[in-house]
């Protein structure tokens, strides 16, 4: 029988009731989605791979201010976390050309941006998470102008600290995926980082061989996953072992 009350499944993750309110437990499991949910397979380790990495880069962002949900690692595949209401969009920064970004305009991937660029997605799994604008976003109540001012303000405060931390490894940060939650003290609100970030939500390129080292390797079939999310634990000093 589950220990815990099941809140909520996702394509790679699990949400349990945590011990106190206002908590929950974040299980990462070893399925991989790509193509909303069209492709899809087991990968012996990733689950471990990216609690620790998750754990690494949240940790890494509370140290320099940035608020963000999680709480401690309890065990290989599972975190604490403070509960948030999701802000149902998929915030994406981008610093070089990639995937849909690359396809839409014709721009070859790697191709160096002029300046970091946030976009959204609406997240609905039946609609493919369709791209969306600021103005639909308003229009359609899932945040407000401030909302939107204080997101693209931790977008790009997450961007600054992932492209050193990754940079100082000798890793390109292309692209990126953060979701967004909101807390509430009394009937102040406030957004975090929530969700994750790991591997499966980034871009990251070797800098000198270019080799790709995130979930392309399994959306284009071009080599073992788990061996690329072990290379950037590895350069990151992040070792999954025992808790
Ligand atoms: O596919 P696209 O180029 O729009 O993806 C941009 C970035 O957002 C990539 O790093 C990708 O891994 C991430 N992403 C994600 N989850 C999605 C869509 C994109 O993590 N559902």
């Amino acid at each position: 029988a589950p220990r815990r009350k099941k809140v909520y499944e996702g394509k790679a993750k699990i949400l349990y009731e945590g011990p106190e309110p206002g908590t929950l437990v974040q299980y990462f499991k070893d399925d991989a989605t790509a193509f909303n949910a069209q492709k899809k397979a087991t990968i012996e380790g990733k689950g471990v791979l990216n609690n620790r990495l998750s754990e690494f880069f949240m940790t890494g962002l509370t140290n320099i201010g940035v608020p963000n949900h999680f709480i401690r690692r309890i065990n290989m595949r599972e975190q604490l976390i403070r509960q948030v209401e999701i802000v149902p969009l998929e915030v994406i920064v981008r610093n070089f050309a990639a995937g849909s970004l690359a396809k839409r305009l014709g721009l070859e991937e790697g191709t160096p941006l002029p300046r970091p660029i946030v976009e959204y997605s609406y997240k609905n799994d039946e609609l493919g998470d369709p791209m969306v604008s600021e103005e639909y976003i308003i229009a359609f109540g899932w945040a407000n102008q401030q909302d939107l001012d204080d997101i693209v303000s931790l977008a790009l405060r997450v961007n600054d600290f992932l492209s050193g931390v990754f940079f100082g490894v000798g890793i390109k940060l292309i692209d990126f995926k953060i979701e967004i939650g909101r807390i509430w003290d009394g009937d102040f609100m406030r957004l975090i980082v929530a969700d994750e970030i790991s591997p499966d939500s980034c871009r990251l390129w070797d800098v000198k061989t270019g080799q790709k080292l995130d979930k392309d390797v399994f959306r284009r079939d071009l080599g073992n996953l788990t061996d690329a999310y072990t290379e950037v634990a590895r350069r990151l000093g992040v070792l999954p072992s025992a808790p």
